[in-house]
């Protein structure tokens, strides 16, 4: 089998591909309305403690095998406990992409849309029902497909490039775009009259509204945010070189990623705010996806400057979707060119039709499938589910005991410090070893117990 010849060519560009990976729809409309459903910046704190004593360890771990195994997951786990069933776990982990990736691309084909009929000024008159549009749009039976297929081409036709000319070099400038754009619209949405009480919200714990229920959300937001347990990472860290500080890179994409989540919280939780005080009505901010497509159309359309903020927030909508995209479809694509043996641009195009198939059911699902379930869910909230709630803490279970069981001790610090040329305090490495070793494993498993029984 011939080696991934590909690797990124700069530092900068992997923590951006890593860092596009994890900023995506998961910071700009789950995290917010997560938090306003539990308990503001409570919900931040529990968060956080996950992020460090579960998530970070997996990532740290995810990352390691993948450089070590040097890879697609399937492969990496193979040369690591070599003829092993392990390495089913990397199977599982690129149907765990696959599966993300087909409703993923519908969420994105909205925001393609949207960005669309933004820059049509279609969000500018106050009095229009966007809630009726919205639903209107996801129903109809044609155009969510077309949208689907246009942001899966997109996602495609920049893998196709490969991980130096396309990954790395549009992941560098769409976060760039992206974080420059976020800003901005943070700035508009904090000067609206009334934005304070927004932040206020955010950032004052409300602990009455915390329940058990809230670390199993916190954990869940933490591994689908971070991109976890599905071997994007892994797919990713194959391509990086050795001479790379694996717990430094990973705790930067944490907090990048963690970072982003609060600014996109401040860019719309006080212009929601702002707007409802405005109008005499009580702001509500836990509307779950209707946050984005619905709420905010109104508010763009009643604030100075709205139109040019709209076309703004859904362009950075569409590049954090893009960017976590193309590590998803990476997964898929690097497993086929390794075990199937196809060019990238064959690879790309199976991965098109596998996921676009998928991805046309999901989006039917709002319209005229919408009477068809799978165990009582949509098919869009089938896979939804599994893959957030039970295959990303499965994976990242599996990960977690395959690092610390079976491989050995000396080579999972061996490789954390690059053969000890890393000046990593030895009490630090050993203190990621045993959290991966027995603190993830029992953690995941008792929130995951809990959440199945409740
Ligand atoms: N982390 C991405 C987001 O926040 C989603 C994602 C999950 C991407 C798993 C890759 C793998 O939107």
């Amino acid at each position: 089998m011939n080696k991934p010849r590909e690797t990124f060519n700069s530092r900068m560009g992997m923590l951006m591909a890593m860092a596009g990976s994890a900023i995506g729809l998961g910071n700009i409309w789950r995290f917010p309305y997560m938090m306003g459903r539990n308990g503001g910046a409570a919900f931040i704190l529990i968060y956080i403690i996950m992020l460090v004593v579960l998530c970070l360890p997996v990532m740290v771990s995810e990352y390691l095998i993948g450089r070590r195994g040097g890879f697609n997951p399937f492969s990496s786990f193979d040369r690591l406990a070599p003829g092993s069933k392990w390495r089913w776990i990397g199977f599982l982990a690129v149907l765990s992409s696959a599966c993300i990736l087909s409703f993923y691309c519908v969420v994105g084909g909205w925001s393609v849309k949207y960005l669309l009929d933004s820059c049509t000024l279609a969000f500018s008159n106050p009095h229009s029902d966007y809630a009726a549009a919205f639903g209107g749009f996801i129903g109809s039976p044609f155009k969510p497909l077309l949208y689907t297929l246009i942001f899966l081409g997109l996602t495609g036709l920049i893998i196709v490039f490969g991980v130096h000319k396309g990954i790395e070099r549009m992941s560098k400038i769409m976060i760039t775009v992206l974080f420059v754009i976020i800003v901005l619209v943070v700035v508009r949405s904090l000067t609206l009259p009334g934005a304070v009480d927004g932040v206020r919200y955010m950032f004052v714990p409300d602990f009455s509204k915390v329940t058990a229920g809230t670390c199993i959300s916190a954990m869940g937001q933490a591994f689908f945010s971070l991109s976890i347990g599905c071997g994007t990472i892994l797919t990713y860290a194959s391509y990086v070189s050795k001479q790379e500080n694996i717990l430094a890179s990973s705790a930067w994409i944490s907090f990048f990623d963690t970072l982003f989540a609060i600014i996109a919280g401040l860019a719309i939780i006080p212009a929601v705010y702002a707007i409802a005080y405005m109008n005499g009505v009580e702001p509500d901010v836990s509307a779950g996806p209707g946050l984005v497509f619905i709420t905010l159309p109104g508010v763009f359309s009643q604030m100075p400057l709205g139109g040019v903020v709209a076309i703004l927030f859904f362009l950075a909508l569409l590049l954090a979707a893009l960017t976590s995209a193309i590590s998803l479809m990476e997964v898929v694509v690097a497993f086929i060119i390794e075990e199937l043996r196809r060019s990238r641009a064959r690879a790309v195009l199976m991965s098109f039709l596998v996921c676009g198939v998928v991805g046309v059911f999901c989006s039917l699902s709002f319209g005229p499938l919408e009477g068809f379930k799978l165990f009582g869910l949509s098919v869009f909230d089938f896979f939804d589910y599994i893959t957030s709630n039970i295959m990303l803490p499965v994976g990242g279970l599996l990960l977690a005991v395959f690092a610390g069981w079976r491989l050995k001790r000396a080579n999972y610090l061996d490789e954390l410090t690059n053969g000890g040329k890393l000046n990593i305090p030895r009490w630090l490495a050993l203190t990621i070893y045993y959290l991966v070793k027995l603190v993830a494993p029992v953690g995941i498993s008792l929130i995951f117990l809990n959440c199945l029984f409740s």
